[in-house]
């Protein structure tokens, strides 16, 4: 999953910076939070993922990688949607902030294990150990 986890770190990336500019553009930095969130829990994190998943294929290519993936990207989208929201003063998508940060947050607890359990030095990607001894 290191690829994709990759190219969707730049997506967020690019609505982050995107959300940024745009609040500094009209003046109203109501959505800071989700701005904050979008560029840390999107691009940081998922491009910390996508690279530890690219250096470590095992822990990358196991099913716990998927389910950490899909469980993640479900549901930091509709936790974001349902900030915004909130952080505007709108309440109606409040049931998406009592089910989907948790969502994300088993995700990260999937991550956890997948690393405790796959990423280890022997298991570095090939690649690599190639390159040291050339
Ligand atoms: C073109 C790029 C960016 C622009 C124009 C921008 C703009 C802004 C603005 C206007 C605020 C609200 C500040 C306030 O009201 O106090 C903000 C807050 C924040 N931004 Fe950005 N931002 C950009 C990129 C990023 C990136 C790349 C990250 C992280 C990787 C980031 C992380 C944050 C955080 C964490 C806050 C909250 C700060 C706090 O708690 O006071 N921003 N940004
Ligand atoms: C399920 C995951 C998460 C939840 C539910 C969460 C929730 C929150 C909450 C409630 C606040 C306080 C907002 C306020 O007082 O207005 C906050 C602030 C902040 N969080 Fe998170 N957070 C999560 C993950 C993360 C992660 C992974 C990072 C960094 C990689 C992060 C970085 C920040 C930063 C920089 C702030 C201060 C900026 C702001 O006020 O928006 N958060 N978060």
């Amino acid at each position: 999953m290191g690829t994709l986890f990759l190219k969707l770190a730049a997506l967020y990336f690019l609505i982050g910076v995107g959300m940024g500019l745009t609040m500094e553009i009209i003046g109203d930095h109501r959505l800071m939070g989700a701005h904050a969130h979008i560029n840390l829990v999107g691009w940081a994190s998922m491009g910390l993922f996508g690279a530890i998943y690219v250096l470590f294929p095992k822990a990358g290519e196991s099913t716990l990688a998927k389910y950490h993936f899909w469980l993640y990207n479900i549901s930091l989208p509709l936790f974001m949607l349902g900030l915004s929201f909130l952080l505007l003063g709108n309440e109606s998508l409040m049931l998406l902030l009592q089910i989907f940060p948790n969502v994300l947050v088993l995700a990260v607890i999937l991550f956890v294990i997948n690393v405790f359990q796959n990423v280890k030095a022997a298991d570095v990607a090939r690649h690599l150990h190639r390159d040291k001894g050339a």
